[in-house]
């Protein structure tokens, strides 16, 4: 499954994506929602403080969506070794949102907050497709 060119969360949402459990889906609608409202600013300045609102707001979904995910994932019984690796990319992908933050003020290409927000949600879709949609088959097996 590969990112369509026109990035549109709201069309990435369907039921591809869900996992079937419906804390951990709404946590990933909540944080697609908040990214499409980030792709549909097209003027506003990453230097602005609304960015760094949108960027907290964010993180804050993100952080709490990992914890939750991890407490649901360790209460299905998976085997340890596929906890830890899915654990070990939550905390690899928060550090690339972090330099993905640090880019969006130092790259003069990235200049505005729909720019950033396509770099984003890239990583959390491609993250629920290669690691959260296994844990469809621990819900159904
Ligand atoms: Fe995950
Ligand atoms: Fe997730």
């Amino acid at each position: 499954m590969s990112l369509p060119t026109s990035l549109n969360t709201l069309e990435l949402w369907d039921e591809t994506l869900l996992t079937g459990i419906p804390t951990v889906d709404q946590q990933h609608r909540d944080i697609a929602r908040l990214g499409e409202k980030m792709l549909k600013e097209t003027g506003l300045p990453l230097t602005s403080e609304r960015f760094g609102d949108y960027f907290a707001e964010f993180w804050q979904l993100v952080t709490d969506h990992f914890e939750t995910e991890e407490k649901i994932m360790r209460s299905l019984g998976l085997p340890s070794d596929q906890l830890e690796v899915h654990t070990r990319e939550h905390s690899a992908l928060l550090e690339r949102l972090i330099q993905a933050n640090i880019h969006s003020t130092t790259l003069s290409e990235w200049k505005h907050v729909s720019d950033i927000a396509h770099e984003l949600i890239t990583i959390i879709v491609d993250h629920i497709i290669h690691f959260d949609l296994n844990l469809k088959n621990a819900v159904t097996r």
